[in-house]
């Protein structure tokens, strides 16, 4: 059996963000010859090109675990109608120097959640044409806008409740056929 191991980045810096249960749940949801690994971007300074010749040991490291994961999974929110700094610094650090790209062809998945109406609509959108131009091949659906309710999460930090479960399971289940099919050997 082939083994996968997958690159988890979220949008949020927060304690309790919502984002991050959301993908911890998700991972939950992964068949056992998948791994998931959480991917820091929280130490990384702010991108200067200046700096391409000589990048902090948190970009190298970023770089290091992007090259060794075979998927990708982005768990944002949205910020003012867009992904949130931290993630577009993330991937604008690990894009260079230019033509040592590091997300290049790796396969990936967009999900995310917020209290807002649209729940990360935009922001994931945005995400999309980034990842487009950064030679990311992304799922495209089933789309997940996923709106943060009272009973999204139960104590244990599983999925609260049943219409929300099955639907990020076929999310899941979509994603690791995604991965398996466009993974460079
Ligand atoms: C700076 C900022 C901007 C925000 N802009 C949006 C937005 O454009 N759309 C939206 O649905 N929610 C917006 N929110 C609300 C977030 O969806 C909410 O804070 C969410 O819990 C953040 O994700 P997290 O729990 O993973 O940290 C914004 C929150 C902050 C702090």
């Amino acid at each position: 059996m082939n083994h996968y191991q997958v690159g988890v980045v979220i949008g949020s810096l927060r304690k309790e963000s919502f984002n991050r249960k959301l993908a911890d749940a998700l991972i939950k949801m992964g068949p056992p010859e998948f791994t998931f690994k959480h991917l820091n971007i929280s130490d990384l300074p702010l991108y200067n090109q200046d700096d391409d010749d000589h990048p902090a040991e948190s970009v190298k490291r970023l770089k290091h675990e992007i090259s060794e994961v075979q998927g990708l999974m982005f768990v944002t929110p949205e910020y003012n109608r867009s992904m949130p700094g931290v993630l577009k610094n993330a991937l604008d650090h690990a894009s260079r120097p230019y033509g040592q790209n590091a997300w290049a062809g790796k396969p990936a998945g967009v999900i995310g959640a917020s209290i807002g109406p649209i729940a990360t609509a935009i922001a994931q959108q945005h995400l999309r044409t980034s990842l487009a131009y950064l030679d990311v091949p992304t799922l495209c659906q089933p789309e997940a806008f996923i709106h943060v309710s009272e009973n999204l999460f139960d104590e244990a930090g599983n999925i609260g409740n049943e219409r929300s479960s099955k639907f990020l399971q076929s999310w899941m289940d979509r994603y690791v056929v995604w991965v398996k099919k466009h993974v460079i050997p």
